[in-house]
């Protein structure tokens, strides 16, 4: 080539724009840009536990075809150690916090929500009234057809679940959304939002504590004698005592939520495994763990008696479930009538021997028949409190040990002596007392309860003590209400209840002589007072000032008249003075109308 044609050519060619190099196409989203979607984040391995761990009603063996409320399909829950079963499942590992959870091979499906201006500027498909939205499925857009001209319509993103208000909602249909809640605060009451089974809740009234007396009379506590709440009258176990003072050093701790140590006492103690045991913040934490784990509200149903411990009807009305109350003629629960009264919604029997407050007992024999023939979708709960004052007890963990239906439920308040620790514990077949686990809270019992109470369930000299002073003392007492012709209920328990003529009248007159009394009027029988077994100081001082407190409201002997009252006043030996009659079954003893003034 020419030189000169050869440089115009370079030159041409240095001046002439580059071609950039081609990027390749980025992926585009199949669906229209605005549309943000986020797809399912897939997490493994998971800890998840189903907690729907029946069929629902309508297929449930024993075909009740009622509707239920949907339940979660699988939620995360803390589960305690509970021991081999789930273990033995290889489906328990241990977390950093020291708890067991069930692992599943189900994977956590988390989905993550659109920005909410995102959300707001696609219009909601509008859903079927039938159609129940999906929480998992995000629906593609469907591409347009090719020869479609207009705009590609809104698609939905996702249906969000509204939230669930159980309130009354007929009221103000407004209260399921929180900021139109925020905006009419103020025009409506609490109450208008609150559950309707609390609303109408008469709360368990309990003995009156001794501080709260020393106010209202101006006493001094010290001379104030508290036999209102069946409690041990020799106060805690000594060994209970000096475990606690130690515990309180770890006190910064947060308890061994399974309670392994004290679950191991007392399964030793009964010759049980700890998968047996459950502890409770007080055996009547193990009440409302039953209606969790058994009772659905409005759909299943509790069996109890009419003068049974009031916390079982009181639990009941809380979780919306119907009780059926059975008579008991002569205060003690009649179980043929219980097992009669079973439909196929009921779930717990309620059991309470001795009972309280009447302090009567059911039979070993009649309590093997009742077990007999237990349906099998009930589960009997025997209460049993105030097992430990008992003569010939029935070898109720011998049920637990057979598989039986059953749960008992004992507690650390009575003869121990340690109301105040609020420690108690159901004992149950590993398969019940495992559901009862996952009902529970995390630290339900606290370290100076479990030290206490580990030490208080060592001390027998101390529960030999209790035994001994509760039989003589009950003895004294029944004497003299025999003496006076005063009806008592005869009594297996710390605690005896007597006819008084006027429970609620008596129980004042006490109270301004500082003797604290249970008055029967929230039992429905306003005639008693039920009165727990003290020292023999104590029971002397009551049975000193009953008589005064008697007066115009029943008739009565004269303590003097038997002597009762001067053998128990100088030193608790009313039981060798007063060799008369047995005391009389509740309705034998004959009033007299010997009352008489001279007694206050
Ligand atoms: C029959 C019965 N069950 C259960 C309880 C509850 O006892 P705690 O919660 O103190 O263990 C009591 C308490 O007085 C009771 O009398």
């Amino acid at each position: 080539m020419n030189p000169l044609l050869r440089w115009v050519t370079k030159i041409i060619r240095f001046f002439r724009p580059v071609p950039m190099p081609v990027a390749a196409p980025e992926a585009q989203p199949s669906r229209p840009a605005e549309i943000v979607r986020t797809e399912p984040v897939v997490e493994t391995p998971a800890k998840v536990i189903p907690t729907e761990v029946r069929p629902p009603e309508s297929q449930h063996p024993l075909g009740v075809l009622r509707e239920e409320e949907p339940r979660m399909s699988s939620v995360a829950v803390a589960v305690p150690d509970d021991g081999s079963t789930l273990a033995e499942k290889g489906t328990v590992a241990r977390d950093s916090d020291g708890y067991q959870r069930q692992v599943t091979e189900e994977p956590v499906i988390k989905e993550e929500l659109p920005a909410p201006e995102q959300v707001s500027l696609i219009p909601p498909k509008k859903v079927e009234s039938d159609q129940k939205p999906s929480r998992k499925t995000v629906e593609k857009p469907s591409p347009p057809p090719a020869d479609r001209t207009e705009p590609v319509p809104p698609v939905e993103v996702k249906q969000v679940p509204k939230p669930i208000f159980t309130g009354r909602v007929e009221l103000t249909p407004d209260l399921d959304n929180p900021a139109r809640l925020r905006q009419i605060k103020g025009v409506i009451s609490v109450n208008d939002i609150a559950n309707r089974e609390l609303l109408d809740l008469v709360p368990y009234e309990p003995g009156k504590p001794v501080d709260d007396v020393a106010r209202e009379i101006g006493l001094d506590p010290a001379s104030i004698i508290k036999l209102a709440s069946n409690e041990n009258p020799l106060g805690p176990s000594p060994l209970a005592m000096a475990a606690m003072h130690k515990a309180i050093e770890t006190s910064h701790f947060y308890p061994d939520g399974g309670g392994f140590h004290l679950r191991n006492a007392i399964a030793h103690t009964f010759g049980l495994g700890r998968e047996n045991v459950v502890l409770g913040n007080g055996s009547n934490e193990i009440i409302e763990l039953l209606f969790h784990t058994f009772t659905r509200p409005g759909i299943h149903e509790i069996i109890t008696a009419r003068h049974a411990f009031a916390v079982y009807t009181l639990m009941a009305q809380l979780f919306g479930v119907h009780a059926i109350v059975v008579d008991d003629a002569d205060f003690t629960p009649d179980l043929p009538a219980m097992l009669k009264a079973v439909t196929p919604q009921t779930r717990l029997i309620f059991l309470a021997s001795p009972n309280n407050p009447t302090g009567t007992r059911v039979t070993n024999e009649a309590l093997d028949a009742f077990l007999r023939d237990l349906p099998p979708h009930v589960i009997a709960v025997l209460d049993e409190a105030y097992y430990e004052f008992l003569d010939n007890p029935p070898d109720t963990v011998g049920y637990v040990k057979n598989g039986a239906q059953v749960v008992l439920m004992r507690t650390f308040s009575k003869i121990q002596g340690l109301a105040g620790l609020r420690v108690g514990y159901g004992l149950a077949p590993a398969e019940i007392a495992n559901l009862l686990q996952r009902a529970r809270q995390p630290f339900n019992a606290n370290s100076i309860a479990q030290a206490g109470a580990m030490a208080g369930l060592a001390d027998i000299e101390h529960q030999t003590k209790t035994k001994a002073i509760t039989d003589e003392g009950r003895r004294v007492i029944e004497d003299a209400f025999a003496k006076m012709g005063l009806k008592y209920v005869p009594s297996s328990a710390n605690f005896i209840m007597v006819n008084v003529g006027d429970g609620g009248e008596v129980f004042k007159r006490l109270m301004k002589k500082g003797i604290i009394v249970r008055s029967m009027v929230s039992y429905h029988l306003p005639e008693y007072i039920r009165v727990s077994i003290g020292t023999p100081e104590q029971n002397a001082r009551f049975l000193a000032e009953l008589p005064g407190a008697l007066e115009g409201l029943v008739s009565f002997k004269p303590l003097e008249a038997s002597g009762v009252a001067v053998a128990v006043l100088s030193g608790g030996q009313a039981s060798e003075t007063s060799t008369e009659e047995k005391a009389p079954s509740l309705g034998t003893a004959t009033a007299t109308s010997e009352a008489s003034s001279s007694l206050s």
